[in-house]
């Protein structure tokens, strides 16, 4: 059946860093809501909006003190409200992020955890074990950002927190934990939210507590999406992981979809941040009595080959039939350097062609189409826990969230009256989105062509058919030919061009796409 969302392009919108109204140098709802005509223009179908929850911000609003109000410094509550209602009457759908695995050391039941004895229903909440001895955490996982995944507190014990020390991992075992979630899944849906995105979702369940594993920074640097790795060397890390993936998880999944689907035509949806292997594990997580969509990052990380994209996407392709699901596909997000950074400016314009032709929801993540690269900086501006947690030896992922710019010659760019949280570049003078409405031949006006053909040719004209699989990789679907070309040198086509990456008559240079009727 035809959901919003099954072939919806969904504009991701990192809050701290879209619209600043107030001069205080950081995004905020009432910005976003103020901003909300230019992302309907661009062609998406919904939003999805980073977190805006009480926080202490130490892992950029996925530390979560209160998961059922705003933060003082995104607004309020009727500023949330506003803002879905503003989006829903221009046509835009709105998914919320929602952070399960675990809460902020802010939250009122971590402080009563450790305010409470050991062996305490408190800190059964958590994840408090005894080490192996005193000095000693329980097992020796590092944090996926760095340093231990273990932190002790005063009377000796330590609790497990996979990110940062201020995030400590809840303990899913506990219903309490269950029923609270679903009360802050109900409020969302209630205020407005048509859905979810779930974050580390695959990281609920904790079967291996005790298991040491053989190479925990090796394991944590591939479990990073800034970290680049061959992809060899991350598959063999990734296919086995004491502390994500672990088969408990889909029962509370579950759970959860009996919630959503209360809400009848409503059509809530829910898409997992399920990166595991071997791949065909993601499967698991949209079964018919479960979520509706998951992230799998292979195609985001893939280098810019024809083999490993390929495969990725043809591996995509096929996992989601098994479940008679629909895939995702995303180039970038606030976790990783930009696509334009990661594969060049080029390239990331063609594959944002390639992968907007393929059926399913696509992800651009704020800034994407305008060509953004990472914003560099100086180690004294940085704040990613992941930066001093490694005590600068990864600088982690502000490059990403860079604040936007929209127009004037010089930075902030009208993104704030203030001073702008991270710096911006004066040299992104060519990227704002004034000068990019202008420029005929701009990353944003390929984007917005593109959307508006996607919409019109593409959708709903079901699977394809590969043409093309090495050097050039190409296929079918419907009445549109897509050709990317990944090889070095210049390729012939035939066929009316609808639209390209670059300029283009008949061949295709490296690093370039083409939509052709055929
Ligand atoms: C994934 C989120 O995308 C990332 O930004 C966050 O740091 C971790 N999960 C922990 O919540």
């Amino acid at each position: 059946m035809n959901k919003w969302w099954n072939e919806a392009v969904i504009y991701q919108i990192y809050p701290r860093s879209f619209q600043d109204s107030n001069g205080d140098g950081e995004g905020d709802l009432k910005g976003i809501t103020s901003r909300l005509e230019y992302v309907r223009d661009l062609g998406v179908d919904a939003i999805w909006l980073s977190p805006f929850y009480t926080s202490p911000n130490k892992d950029g609003g996925y530390d979560v003190a209160d998961p059922r109000n705003v933060d003082p410094r995104f607004g309020t509550l009727e500023d949330a409200k506003e803002l879905f209602d503003k989006a829903h009457s221009l046509g835009l759908r709105v998914v919320v992020d929602i952070v399960p695995n675990h809460f902020s050391t802010e939250h009122a039941w971590f402080k009563e955890a450790i305010n409470s004895p050991k062996g305490s229903p408190a800190r059964n909440r958590f994840h408090f074990y005894n080490g192996k001895d005193a000095n000693t955490p329980p097992n020796n996982w590092i944090s996926l950002f760095g340093g231990p995944s273990w932190t002790q507190i005063e009377d000796g014990q330590w609790y497990l927190h996979l990110f940062d020390s201020s995030q400590p991992d809840l303990n899913w075992k506990n219903p309490e934990v269950m029923a609270d979630f679903e009360k802050t899944i109900r409020f969302w849906i209630e205020l407005g939210a048509d859905g979810f995105r779930i974050d580390v979702a695959h990281g609920l369940a904790k079967d291996d507590i005790h298991v040491d594993h053989y190479d925990p920074q090796g394991l944590s640097d591939a479990l990073r999406l800034d970290v680049l790795m061959e992809v060899e060397k991350r598959n063999s890390y990734l296919a086995n992981i004491p502390f994500f993936d672990r088969d408990g998880v889909h029962e509370i999944y579950k759970e959860w979809r009996k919630i959503f689907d209360s809400f009848g035509d409503r059509d809530i949806m829910a898409v997992a941040e399920v990166w595991v292997h071997p791949p065909k594990r993601a499967t698991l997580y949209v079964r018919p009595d479960e979520l509706h969509q998951f992230f799998n990052f292979d195609v985001m990380n893939a280098p810019f080959e024809s083999k490993y994209l390929h495969q990725a996407i043809s591996d995509m392709l096929g996992l989601v039939k098994m479940q008679n699901a629909w895939p995702t596909w995303c180039l970038s997000n606030h976790d990783c350097e930009r696509v334009a950074s990661r594969i060049g400016a080029d390239a990331a314009r063609a594959m944002a062609l390639f992968i907007f032709g393929l059926p399913g929801s696509a992800y651009v993540f704020n800034g994407q189409e305008l060509g953004l690269p990472s914003g560099e900086m100086a180690d004294t501006d940085r704040q990613d826990p992941i930066f001093f947690r490694t005590n600068g030896r990864q600088k982690g992922r502000d490059g990403a969230r860079v604040p936007l710019p929209w127009n004037g010659d010089k930075a902030p760019f009208g993104f704030t009256t203030g001073k702008p949280w991270l710096p911006i570049q004066d040299q992104w003078r060519e990227f704002t989105v004034e000068n990019e409405e202008r420029d005929t031949n701009s990353s944003l006006n390929l984007y917005r062509k593109a959307l508006q053909i996607r919409k019109q040719h593409l959708v709903g004209s079901g699977e394809i058919t590969w043409t093309h699989t090495d050097g050039i990789l190409g296929y079918k679907r419907g009445n549109i030919q897509v050709l990317i070309n990944i090889s070095e040198k210049t390729q012939p086509f035939t066929g009316e061009v609808l639209l390209s990456s670059h300029p283009v008559t008949n061949s295709l240079p490296p690093k370039a796409a083409v939509w052709l009727l055929s």
